[in-house]
């Protein structure tokens, strides 16, 4: 609903081409979290920053990130059939700023850079981050000058979680202001009781 009750046609959009500015102009108001996904061993490590990233399915476990066609990190995805997604804490800026540069390195530079050895598919894991999430390659999708590459998830990795997220918001990386906890937000106890409800679901389905 518009303001005040206000007539739709009055609501004040600023009507856009759709073109690359105008999307891009509109996310850049859609804040995420940041990740750094990974993929190869040694010489042939690659990382990239990436906020085009979904937990897609539970049941089965499946993660999805797009990653650009021209990134050096799309071939490698192809070759080593596997990725890890990195979920950055709030204190890792440096890190995201740096897998976003194209003049970065590759290789045992990018591992060292990394600086967590390897995970389960032997892609690099982001020491410091919130967790890490360890995938096969399942399927590649077209999308436009994008391809996105459904993981199939083998290894969840939790880190320091005590600490906050990196976020992405306005083409910066603003700190998350304090929000009331759960218990005391009447509206977030809503809005998460049917995911609750789902998962609970799902976790009866598995016990019979
Ligand atoms: C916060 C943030 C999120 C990004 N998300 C993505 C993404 O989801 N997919 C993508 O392909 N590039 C994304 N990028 C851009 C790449 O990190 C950047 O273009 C990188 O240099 C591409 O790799 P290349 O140097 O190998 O071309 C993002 C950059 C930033 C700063």
């Amino acid at each position: 609903m518009p303001p005040d009750g206000a007539n739709e046609r009055e609501y004040p959009w600023e009507v856009r081409d759709a073109d690359a500015d105008a999307l891009r102009s509109a996310m850049s108001h859609f804040p995420t979290g940041v990740t750094v996904v990974t993929s190869g061993r040694e010489e042939r490590v690659e990382g990239m920053t990436a906020n085009a990233v979904i937990s897609v399915s539970l049941d089965p476990l499946l993660f999805l990130v797009s990653v650009h066609k021209d990134a050096r990190l799309n071939p490698r995805i192809r070759e080593e059939g596997s990725f890890t997604v990195n979920l950055l804490a709030d204190d890792q800026e440096g890190l995201s700023r740096l897998f976003a540069s194209p003049e970065r390195s590759s290789g045992l530079q990018a591992l060292h850079s990394l600086g967590g050895g390897y995970g389960s598919t032997g892609a690099p894991l982001a020491a410091g981050a919130l967790a890490a999430i360890d995938c096969e390659l399942a399927e590649i999708y077209a999308g436009g000058d994008h391809d996105l590459f459904l993981g199939r998830v083998v290894q969840v990795r939790l880190g320091d979680t005590r600490k906050g997220p990196l976020i992405f918001h306005e083409g910066g990386y603003p700190a998350l202001k304090a929000a009331p906890r759960p218990e005391e937000s009447g509206a977030f106890v809503d809005s998460v009781r049917g995911f609750d409800a789902r998962l609970n679901r799902l976790r009866d389905r598995r016990r019979r």
